[in-house]
């Protein structure tokens, strides 16, 4: 059978970055994420016997090498017999540029492969599939405010909770990142002295978030979110890596300027430089225009669904 889902993209306000099982995806730490609507990949899978071996073309390009190997090795986790496949994926915003392709690219992918081999997993399953191709991929089985713990993530609150909110995504750069999260979240954990320490603060900040976005706090919630990011990234240049670069550090240094008579806004960085600006939907005219100072690249998301599943198939 051929099966088609579209999955959003999210973004981290308590990042995942660590992994205590590293075969397995297991984390080292709880995360909570937005889910991003319309930041996503379509994606469509088919099993045939017209196929002579495992097809897997990206955004119009037949995958080799590594991306291929990661993709097939998904693949054989649920594969139930030696028939081969064909994906067909498209990204809608750029690949590999700290906007985590791999989050809504392994969600699509676990939830097509659910269908097209019809596993009837539950949500929570696949989220636990999704998982072992890429860590935020996990989140993104779910819509709006999620929260991933070991295996699995689970829904804190629907994207209806708190509609107003924004993440503008600043495209400073569409390379890829030269350092995988992988060996960037390795490395951290073998070198950074502060590690430990934003272990140790991790759990009174997941509760305080939890706690901003049930009671729509915006200035708490904007705080925290740039409290784990700085922590975040402080680790990780600790181990020698820096997956910034000069124009996020000109982001950041604008944000914290619009937030001195009152906070509206809040930065956020995953893998890579292009900066997500967290706000209200009250305060989005004002903020892209100070944005648009650095950079005119911009998506807007607000709070996205999860998974969907589609008759309009790629192939
Ligand atoms: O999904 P991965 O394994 O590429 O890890 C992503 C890690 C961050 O995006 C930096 C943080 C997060 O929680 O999404």
């Amino acid at each position: 059978m051929k099966a088609t889902v579209i999955a959003n993209s999210n973004i981290a306000f308590i990042k995942y970055w660590g992994k205590k099982d590293v075969e397995q995806n297991i984390p080292m730490n709880q995360s909570i994420s937005m889910t991003l609507d319309g930041i996503s990949t379509k994606t469509t899978v088919e099993f045939s016997e017209r196929f002579l071996h495992d097809v897997f073309i990206l955004n119009n390009q037949i995958q080799t090498g590594r991306k291929l190997e990661r993709v097939i090795n998904f693949i054989n986790l649920v594969r139930k017999d030696n028939t081969n496949a064909k994906i067909v994926s498209f990204n809608n915003f750029p690949t590999g540029a700290g906007i985590a392709s791999s989050a809504s690219g392994f969600a699509a992918l676990a939830a097509s492969l659910n269908k097209a081999l019809d596993l009837e997993m539950s949500d929570r399953n696949l989220s636990s599939l999704a998982r072992q191709g890429s860590g935020s991929a996990t989140r993104s089985i779910f819509g709006g405010f999620v929260e991933w713990q070991g295996e699995t993530a689970e829904q804190l609150f629907p994207e209806g909770h708190w509609a107003e909110i924004r993440d503008l995504i600043v495209i400073l750069s569409e390379e890829e990142k030269k350092i995988s999260s992988r060996k960037g979240m390795n490395l951290t954990v073998k070198k950074s002295k502060h590690y430990k320490t934003r272990q140790k603060h991790l759990p009174k900040r997941i509760h305080e978030v939890k706690n901003a976005i049930k009671k729509k706090n915006f200035e708490r919630l904007a705080e925290i979110i740039m409290k784990d990011s700085d922590d975040m990234h402080k680790c990780i240049e600790e181990a020698g890596i820096n997956y910034l670069n000069e124009k996020s550090g000109e982001v950041k240094k604008l944000i914290k300027e619009i937030n001195k008579k009152k906070i509206i806004c809040g930065y956020s960085f995953d893998a890579g430089p292009n900066p997500h600006i967290i706000t209200l939907e009250k305060h989005v005219k004002e903020i892209k225009k100070e944005l648009n100072k650095i950079s005119s690249k911009l998506l807007i998301a607000r709070p996205g669904a999860g998974v969907k599943y589609t008759e309009e198939h790629l192939f």
